[in-house]
Formats: structure tokens, C-alpha cells, sequence
């Protein structure tokens, strides 16, 4: 079959990586990719929010199943566009999407339907909102309402920080959150599902913020590694039992049937699993060591969730672990450079266990330079999560670009 990813980060190469395996697949296309797709893809110059043109391609091409990675294109309603037009495509329409795209939504749903999350309450008033910090006891979690690229999220220590917080969020016309702090380890719980079946995917553990020991700004997600030990096969079926099939279930009784991913960041609070937020697709980097890791065939997998025709049953997967260093650009999250020239990459794979997947790059004058804040995940597996990390760290040791900055703490909660 022919298959189209939608996207160009780590993500996405990944996903075309993995697909790249299946007997199935016979052509594979990447709008717009990245220099790491192109290598085992055809990139397709068309812009992942370009709806309709995605769509034009899809027909013209006789595209089999459509995957799309990002968040935006999926809140925008691209997969609604593609089912109208017959298009088989692995994604949440643009309603079911707002589980990730608003957080009043799916903060709705948890409640009405009973899914462990922190206690929060949304205001669109400023005034309001500083009286109730005024009145509470922090620390508070202020969250703006829709999309932030995992940057929408303040945590204040103090009062007087939450006041300052409030008062930059909702200078526009926005609405926020805010939220009980829970206290505990983060987990990433990703599962596929038609609407009705799920399947679950390993248990990862995502670093979001730039600097070691989980210090600084938060990012996109500067490394993963899976398994997670944190997610013991008791808290797995909580997991399951507790939060994604209830959701899966919530949103088919409210006639918003979900097909894609239903990513679930979790906290383990005193070995409970409680929700801090859904995303509707797969994760950014979890799904490099999750995919690293996967003992299936996902073309064939995703073509079945994407027709409704999802078999319930465990997934395979490899008795082992692997970690994802991600290396990113001089001042990301902030201001980033671009334009470095990357060497080594070819260095780093040259062990069987080792692949880069590129994020954030671009060819220039035939050579290979920096183009985002993230750039690669050096992604490694091994017997044991020990292993992958080493292997891991030590490829990233041979890629080099200006001003890189990578975490050296990747995986260590899991050691
Ligand atoms: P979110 O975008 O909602 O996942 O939030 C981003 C990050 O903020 C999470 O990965 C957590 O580290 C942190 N966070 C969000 N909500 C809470 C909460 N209620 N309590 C503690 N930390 C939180
Ligand atoms: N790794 C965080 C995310 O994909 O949202």
C-alpha cells in the first residue's frame, strides 16, 4: 500500500522509519518531512496545515492510509476532510481532537466521567482568577486554554508569581486554568485505538524540560526512553482500567468517536495514576523509543485502527529497553539558532542498535544543518534500559553541530 505521514519532526521519521519495515508498504510519502525522511521517503513539499492540498495529493496519489503526526493539522480538522473525501486516514476528527486542543474540554470529560486529574477550575475573568490564588494556597499550576506546544503551563511556588502569571495570560482575551499541584513521577501512557478497541503501547517517560534533574524551562520533551519502570503492570491496568478505556468509552457515548492516539500524561501520585493532560496523537520523542521497541507490523496496525476494524489483543513487543537523547539547538526553548552545520551522524549509526532520527534540519548547499529547536533524537536499544543509555550517549558523543545541547540525565529515573 501507499502511505502518507503528515509532519517533519523526530516523530514523523520514526513513523516513516517503522513503516519502512512492513511487507505491506510499497511507497511511502512524507508532507513535508525532514532530510531524515527523505532518505527512505519521497518528501512531499506541501505544508502539514495545508489541508486541502494534502487532500488533492492523497486522491491524485491513490493513497491507501494517511498518518498525521502533529497536533495542529488534527485540530484543524484535516482528518474530517480526508474521511469526507473516502480517504482512509489514522487520526482524530477535529471534535475528538479537542481532547488535546482544549483543555476545558477534556477537563469536562474527566469530570463528568470520573477519570482521576487534579481538581482545577477555568476562568476567563482576570480579576476572578486572581482572587481565587488570592484565597488558595499555592503552589498553583496556571494553564492557558488550547494549544502551547507543551510551553502553556506555569507552575508557581508563590502567590505573587501566580498574579504575574495570570496577569500575562489572560492580557489578551484568554482563558485558564488553574489546577491542584499533584506531586510524583511523570509517565507517558500511549494507546491506539478505532473508537472502540485499544491497543496499548510500552509505558515511556518523557524529560520536558531543557535543563538536568528536571530543572528550567519547560520543552517540547528533551529525551525518552521506554520501558518506564515507573508503570508497573499493576499501575499499567489501572492505567487502562481507570483512565483510557473510560475515555475511549466517554467519548463514544458522547458521539465523538476517537481513532488515533490517546496519549495520556500521567503522574503517579503514591502509586496512583492521575491525568495532567491528553494528547490526540502520538508523542514527541516517546514514540522514537517506543517505536524502536514495537515487534509489529504498524502499517498494517494503523490501516486496521484507521478502518474501525482495531482486534483487541496485547501488541508484541522486544524483551529490551531504549532511550532517546534529544539534542537541540543553542537557546531552545527560547530563541534558537539555525543554520549550524551537523556532522557524525553516520558515525553514531554505524552501530546496529543506534538510529538518529532527524527533527530539526534542513540540507543547505548539500550539507546538513540546523533548522529547529530540536534537531535529532539519537535514539538506542538494549537488553536493559542501562544499555540503551550508554549506547545512546555514546552516539551522541560523535554528532556534532554548534552550540548543541542535549540533557545527560535521560533515562536515569528508570536506573
Ligand atoms: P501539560 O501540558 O498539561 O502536560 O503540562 C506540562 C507539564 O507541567 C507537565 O508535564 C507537568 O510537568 C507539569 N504539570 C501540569 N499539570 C500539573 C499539575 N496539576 N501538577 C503538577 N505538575 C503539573
Ligand atoms: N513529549 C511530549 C509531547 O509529545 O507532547
Amino acid at each position: 500500500m501507499k502511505v502518507l505521514v503528515i509532519g517533519s519532526g523526530g516523530r514523523e521519521h520514526a513513523l516513516v522509519w517503522k513503516l519502512k519495515q512492513s511487507p505491506l508498504v510499497k511507497k511511502i510519502y512524507a508532507a513535508p518531512g525532514n532530510p531524515g525522511t527523505a532518505a527512505i521517503a519521497e518528501n512531499v513539499p506541501i505544508d502539514s496545515l495545508d489541508a486541502g492540498r494534502l487532500k488533492d495529493f492523497a486522491l491524485k496519489n491513490k493513497i491507501d492510509l494517511t498518518i498525521v503526526g502533529p497536533e495542529a493539522p488534527l485540530a484543524l480538522g484535516l482528518c474530517d476532510l480526508f474521511r469526507t473525501n473516502k480517504l482512509a486516514v489514522f487520526g482524530p476528527s477535529k471534535k475528538a481532537a479537542q481532547l488535546e486542543a482544549s483543555k476545558v474540554f477534556a477537563k469536562s470529560l474527566m469530570v463528568k466521567y470520573d477519570i482521576p486529574t487534579a481538581d482545577y477550575r477555568a476562568f476567563d475573568a482576570l480579576d476572578e482568577a486572581v482572587r481565587h490564588v488570592k484565597q488558595g494556597k499555592p503552589p498553583f499550576v496556571i494553564k492557558a486554554d488550547g494549544l502551547a506546544g507543551g510551553k502553556g503551563v506555569i507552575i508557581c511556588k508563590e502567590t505573587d508569581e501566580a498574579v504575574v502569571a495570570l496577569n500575562a495570560m489572560m492580557s489578551g482575551a484568554g482563558r485558564v486554568l488553574i489546577e491542584e499541584f499533584l506531586e510524583g513521577e511523570e509517565a507517558s501512557f500511549l494507546a491506539i485505538t478505532d473508537g472502540r478497541a485499544i491497543a496499548p503501547l510500552a509505558p515511556a517517560q518523557d524529560h520536558k524540560t531543557i535543563f538536568d534533574g528536571d530543572k528550567g524551562p519547560n520543552t517540547g520533551g528533551m529525551g525518552a526512553y521506554s520501558p518506564a519502570r515507573i508503570v508497573t503492570p499493576a499501575i499499567e491496568k489501572e492505567i487502562m482500567q481507570t483512565i483510557i478505556r473510560p475515555v475511549v468509552d466517554a467519548l463514544q457515548s458522547e458521539y465523538i468517536p476517537f481513532c488515533g492516539v490517546i496519549y495520556a500524561g500521567l503522574m503517579i501520585v503514591n502509586g496512583r495514576p492521575k491525568t495532567l493532560e491528553f494528547n490526540a496523537r502520538f508523542g514527541d520523542p516517546e514514540t522514537q523509543p517506543i517505536l524502536m521497541r514495537l515487534d509489529e507490523d504498524l502499517a498494517g496496525l494503523l490501516l486496521l485502527a484507521a478502518q474501525g476494524r482495531l482486534r483487541e489483543r496485547p501488541l508484541r513487543w522486544k524483551d529490551n529497553a531504549s532511550a532517546c537523547v534529544v539534542m537541540a539547538s543553542e537557546g531552545y526553548p527560547g530563541e534558537y539558532t539555525k543554520g549550524a552545520e551537523i556532522t557524525g551522524i553516520k558515525e553514531a549509526e554505524a552501530e546496529e542498535n543506534v538510529k538518529v532520527f532527524h527533527a530539526g534540519t534542513a540540507m543547505k548547499d548539500g550539507k546538513l544543518v540546523t533548522a529547529g529547536g530540536r534537531v535529532l533524537g539519537v535514539t538506542a536499544q538494549g537488553h536493559g534500559l542501562r544499555e540503551a543509555v550508554d549506547a545512546a550517549y555514546k552516539a551522541v558523543e560523535k554528532i556534532h553541530f554548534k552550540g548543541a545541547q542535549f540533557r545527560r540525565d535521560i533515562g536515569k529515573k528508570g536506573l
